[in-house]
């Protein structure tokens, strides 16, 4: 068997401890005689992992007491059209800031549903960057202030988060867990779980409790906020396996030192790539300096044959996942949490080869 260096940006690597943990109790969990997929999503051994989850995730956020943790489906996506219907009231405005294509995807969801408002529009420069708060044009009384703490595709991350009258809410679907974050900032966020989180098919908010009270009376139960907090996650059947793997995953990451440990890590792996792009001429990194995201490092090649070469060459060397989103091109190395740091060596090395064959 063997483990190559997976750079998509999702679903993405796992931690193989993780994987190798779910591995020896697939087929009979704790001696129940069965999987953990297999079983009531209300009994003892499945609760005590979505409980566990719960509270390690609250512990390794630091999330308030007046805050609640959700897990929900329906990815990132859904939660495009979930903050809009629950949290902006008949006749409210909420701003949102475009730094990109997915803050462009929730913005086009926002605006199916009412009032939006662009604070600031950075979406679709080139080198790509997150807003700054001086451009911000907020809306008084705005419902809330949406923005995206790190473009996928781009690569653009938020180190300053913007400062408003209106609740913040964020889409941290690539970048939670990757720094410590005063909770106590946002009204809500919500990731994806399938880059730092786990496997594909579980969401998770973090929603100021407050926030869920406000929603408007016509929006069904199974998409108020209200109605999962109230049944603690478990209104209807969650999917349990992912959550099983998000507890495993929860786990880990105390057992390496929770977020503080994580983002000395991460601002050391993508600084070996950037130091890597910015001592060549060859590589060009695609983001504003003061706006590059450790979790996804984007560059290119001086031309679009150079980039193919290099990354079939570097699947040739066990790296993959390294082709741009299809719609920028480039390359893009995803080094999320679970990414090891022998990998990002492994390629930063192969860059080096690279350009001293093709340069
Ligand atoms: C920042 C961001 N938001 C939202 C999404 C959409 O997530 P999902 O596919 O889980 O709906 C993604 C997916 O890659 C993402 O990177």
């Amino acid at each position: 068997m063997k483990r190559i260096y997976n750079f998509s940006a999702g679903p993405a690597t796992l931690p193989t401890e993780v994987l190798e943990d779910a591995q020896k109790e697939l087929l009979d969990y704790q001696g129940s005689g069965m999987s953990i997929m297999e079983m009531s999503h209300r009994g003892k051994y499945y609760d005590a992992a979505h409980q566990e989850a719960l509270a390690n995730f609250r512990e390794l956020l630091a999330v308030p007491e007046d805050y609640s943790i959700l897990f929900m489906q329906g990815g990132a996506t859904s939660q495009f059209s979930f903050v809009p219907m629950n949290l902006r009231l008949e006749g409210e405005t909420a701003d949102y800031i475009n730094s990109g294509a997915w803050s462009k995807k929730a913005i086009a969801e926002a605006k199916i549903l009412g009032n939006t408002h662009i604070a600031a529009d950075c979406g679709s420069e080139i080198p790509t960057r997150q807003a700054r708060q001086e451009e911000l044009d907020l809306t008084l009384g705005a419902a809330y202030l949406h923005c995206c703490s790190n473009e996928t595709i781009s690569g653009a991350q938020i180190k300053e988060f913007p400062v408003s009258d209106a609740p913040l809410v964020c889409d941290m679907s690539s970048d939670i867990l990757c720094r410590p974050l005063d909770i106590s900032k946002f009204g809500l966020i919500y990731a994806g779980a399938q880059k730092n989180l786990g496997p594909a098919g579980v969401s998770l908010v973090i929603i100021k409790n407050e926030l869920a009270e406000r929603v408007p009376e016509t929006v069904p139960a199974m998409f108020r906020y209200s109605t999962h907090l109230k049944a603690d996650s478990l209104y209807n059947t969650p999917p349990t396996f992912g959550i099983y793997l998000l507890c495993l995953v929860s786990r880990w990451l105390k057992a390496k030192g929770g977020v503080a440990a994580m983002e000395e890590i991460n601002e050391r792996k993508a600084g070996k790539l950037y130091d890597a792009i910015d001592a060549s001429s060859f590589y060009s990194g695609t983001a504003v300096a003061e706006f590059r995201s450790t979790m996804n490092v984007t560059f290119r090649l001086p031309t679009e044959e150079f980039e193919k070469t290099f990354i079939a060459e570097a699947a040739k060397q066990d790296m993959d996942g390294l082709k741009g989103h299809r719609s920028v091109g480039g390359i893009r190395a995803s080094i999320y949490n679970a990414f090891p740091e022998a990998g990002v060596d492994a390629l930063v090395a192969f860059m080096k080869d690279f350009e001293q064959t093709h340069g």
